[in-house]
């Protein structure tokens, strides 16, 4: 079986409350295969047709086993490290996911409130804030490991920024236009799903594959001072934890 059979098969049996091995046998799947492999065969079972509500079982049991592994590198960074400004600033742009999840499904089910429509507006600026973090990544951290030779996951992760831009903004705009109330909830729920779904995975992939590799193979002090520096001089987003 290819990658992508093993990963529909593990799928269709999470999805089965009858199948009692289903979460042994995914969390072998997220054990055993690389984790760049998986997010790219999620991806095309996505583009493919598949809701990627239909993955959530997979990515909690993906959480569960790596999550570990994630609080024990960031545990390893020094203070003010550049990788652990990036990690902290991931762990609040997953707290304005959550938010997202929860106003648009609140949206959708009645009325929208006033004050869930300025948390959404809050949301969307923090998101679109978040872009200094993307851009010290893209013109900072990618080229030093490019340089060092690990070209491919930072040309995955330049092409999830451009994805995720164009939603936020898109998102924003949304927000400031007069419209029907159906067609904005469908709006809505289109763009939160996918803005959701797609940062968790990005952020996920870089906690666990991309800063790890950069760790790992940018070793000289002074360089990683550079990329400080550099990172000073782009900028902080207005809720990134400094410290
Ligand atoms: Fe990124
Ligand atoms: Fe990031």
């Amino acid at each position: 079986m290819s990658q992508r059979e093993v990963l529909v098969d593990v799928l269709r049996r999470l999805s089965d409350p009858d199948d009692l091995g289903a979460k042994e046998a995914a969390q072998k799947l997220v054990t055993e295969v690389d984790p760049l492999e998986l997010s790219l065969a999620e991806q095309q079972l996505v583009d493919e047709g598949t809701r990627p509500e239909e993955l959530r079982h997979l990515c909690a049991i993906h959480l569960e086993v790596l999550g570990d592994q994630i609080q024990d590198f960031r545990a390893q960074l020094p203070p003010a490290h550049p990788l652990r400004t990036l990690m902290l600033e991931h762990e609040k742009l997953l707290g304005f996911l959550a938010e997202l999840e929860d106003v648009n499904a609140r949206i959708q089910a009645s009325e929208p409130a006033p004050q869930d429509l300025e948390l959404l507006r809050a949301i969307a600026d923090n998101l679109i804030d978040g872009n200094k973090h993307h851009q010290r990544e893209e013109d900072v951290l990618f080229p030093a490991m490019e340089e060092l030779g690990i070209t491919g996951p930072p040309r995955i992760m330049r092409l999830e920024h451009d994805m995720l831009k164009a939603r936020k903004a898109r998102l924003q705009e949304l927000l400031s236009k007069q419209m029907d109330l159906q067609e904005f909830r469908k709006e809505l729920a289109g763009l939160a799903a996918f803005i959701v779904f797609n940062l968790r995975d990005h952020i996920f992939k870089e906690d666990s594959i991309l800063y790890p590799a950069a760790w790992r193979t940018i070793t000289s002090k002074a360089e990683w001072e550079r990329i400080r520096e550099e990172c000073d001089r782009i900028g902080y987003c207005s809720f990134t934890p400094m410290g």
